[in-house]
This record gives structure tokens, sequence and C-alpha cells, in this order.
């Protein structure tokens, strides 16, 4: 199937590293021009080049820029910078999240900032040329701990929870203009060098349950997700919107 991803543009918050650089490759494979973001300066500039010289010859065009999705200024500027650079936007994926885990004041003003403000701040000033575009679509990288208990109180599902309910906002309010908007909650992602990768090395036990309470026995891949992102984002996903897909190989064990 033809996703129909050729000569569009994408932007991804936070695409350096794990599901969202997955997300990337996924897309420039695709013949998608992919602009990205991370913190890390020396990491994005790796992965832009990483983008350049294995796909390249899809015929895509990468742009990469060190901004902190904590800092509205930053992040206004690199969504700008990276739509000027595009030549316009088709895909926006919000994809970095402030992965709070404690629930103090300081973890749910990072989950405020990273999951829910940075995609605010990176819609509106996408908005002008998601309207011009054909394809247009906004996707948000959820998690299953916007729906489901995992043990542990923190802002992190409730943050996600809110990502949700932005997206379907956006798709009731945009879809007149040919803007789609959808949330995609991955669960549990093993990928090296990732979180899970890190539980794998010091707790093997504790994964090894993991593994066992998910349906198909193993967690989930990066690449897995990117197909899903992918596949939801292009023009062959057209259909899907205002939702909240669940990719999570049945690990929360709901009906829906
Ligand atoms: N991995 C999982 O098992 C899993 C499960 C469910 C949901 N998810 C969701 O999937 C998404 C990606 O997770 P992941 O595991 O792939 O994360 P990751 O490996 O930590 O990668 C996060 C990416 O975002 C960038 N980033 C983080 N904070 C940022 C900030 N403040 N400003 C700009 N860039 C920032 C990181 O680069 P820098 O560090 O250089 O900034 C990196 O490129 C997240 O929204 C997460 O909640 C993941």
């Amino acid at each position: 199937m033809d996703l129909g991803l050729n000569g569009l543009r994408a932007v991804i918050l936070g695409g350096s590293r794990g599901i969202g650089w997955y997300t990337a490759g996924q897309l420039a494979r695709e013949g998608c021009s992919v602009a990205l973001c991370a913190r890390d300066a020396d990491g994005v500039a790796k992965a832009a080049e990483t983008l350049q010289s294995e796909h390249g010859e899809n015929g895509g065009s990468f742009f990469g820029e060190s901004a902190d999705l904590r800092d509205a200024d930053a992040t206004r500027a690199f969504v700008r910078d990276a739509i000027d650079k595009l030549g316009g936007l088709d895909i926006l994926i919000h994809n970095a999240s402030g992965f709070d885990n404690k629930g103090d004041e300081e973890g749910w003003a990072r989950s405020f900032q990273v999951d829910v403000m940075a995609g605010v701040r990176a819609v509106e000033e996408a908005l002008p040329a998601l309207k011009d575009s054909s394809a247009a679509s906004i996707t948000f990288i959820g998690s299953m701990a916007s729906k489901f208990y995992f043990g542990r109180r923190s802002s992190y599902g409730p943050a996600k929870a809110a990502m949700r309910a932005y997206a379907n906002e956006l798709a009731q309010s945009f879809g007149r203009d040919g803007i789609r908007a959808n949330a995609i909650s991955p669960g549990a992602v093993h990928f090296p060098g990732g979180s899970w990768d890190q539980v794998k090395q010091s707790q093997p036990e504790f994964y090894g349950k993991v593994e066992k309470a998910i349906p198909l026995g193993r967690l989930g891949t990066a690449e897995e997700i990117a197909r899903i992102v992918a596949f939801v984002a292009s023009p062959a996903g057209l259909w899907i919107n205002a939702t909240h897909i669940a990719a999570d190989g049945g690990q929360v064990a709901a009906v829906d």
C-alpha cells in the first residue's frame, strides 16, 4: 500500500531518539521531508545527518534544531524555522514527554510544559501552514497511562489524557480546514538505549513480568509504533480522525 507520504513535509517534536527517531526514519523512507528538534544539539545534528545519508535518495530533505520544549519561545521558533526550511507543512507529530515519574510540583510543571503546552504552541504556529496543505494531520504520542493506572501516581498519565482531549478538540475545530488530529498511545516499548532497555538491564525480573503480562509475550518495538504513527499521519489514514488509538499489543486488558 502506498501511504502517500512521498513529497510531504513533517515536523517531529522530540525526534532525535526513540519512537520519534524511528518515526522520522519511517517517514523519510517513504520520501517525506522531516524537521525534528530535541534538546541535545549533537543528537539533533546526528539525527538530521543520518536521515540524509540513509534516506536522502528517496527525495526528502532534513532539518534539525536544538530546542527545549519547556520553553515557549524556543518551541515556537523551532516550528517556524522548520516550516520555513521545509517550505510548508503537512504532518505535525508531538512526540516528546516530560516523563514525570514523581508527581511533585516540578514534575507537574514539566508535564504541563512539554506534554501539553509544547503541543498547543506548536499547533498554533503550524495552523496556517497546515491549512494550506492538502494532506494535513496532527498526531500526538500519548501513553496507555492516560487510561490505566500503572501503579505510580504522577502527572504523566493526566498530561497524556489532556493531550488526547486536545487532539479531539483540534479535530472537531479544524476538520473543515482539512486538518485531522489523533492521539496514539503506546504501551511498554523496548528499543536499545530506551527506558525499558534500562529496566531490562537493572530489573530483569520485573521486565520479565511485564513481558509475560502482554498477550504477545514481549514488549513492542519502536519500529512497530513508528509504522502505526506513519500510517495514521499519512494520507492513507485519512478516515482516522478525532480518535485515540491504543498501540500496546493488548497490554491493557480492557475492551476499549
Ligand atoms: N518508550 C515507551 O515505552 C513509551 C511507552 C508509552 C508512551 N511513550 C511515549 O512515547 C514518546 C516517546 O518516548 P521515547 O521512549 O521514545 O522517549 P525518548 O527515548 O526519551 O526520546 C524522547 C525524544 O524527545 C526529546 N526530548 C525530550 N524532552 C525534550 C524537551 N524538553 N525538549 C525537546 N526535546 C525533548 C529527546 O531528546 P533530548 O533528550 O536531546 O531532548 C528525544 O529525542 C513519549 O511521549 C512517551 O511518553 C513511550
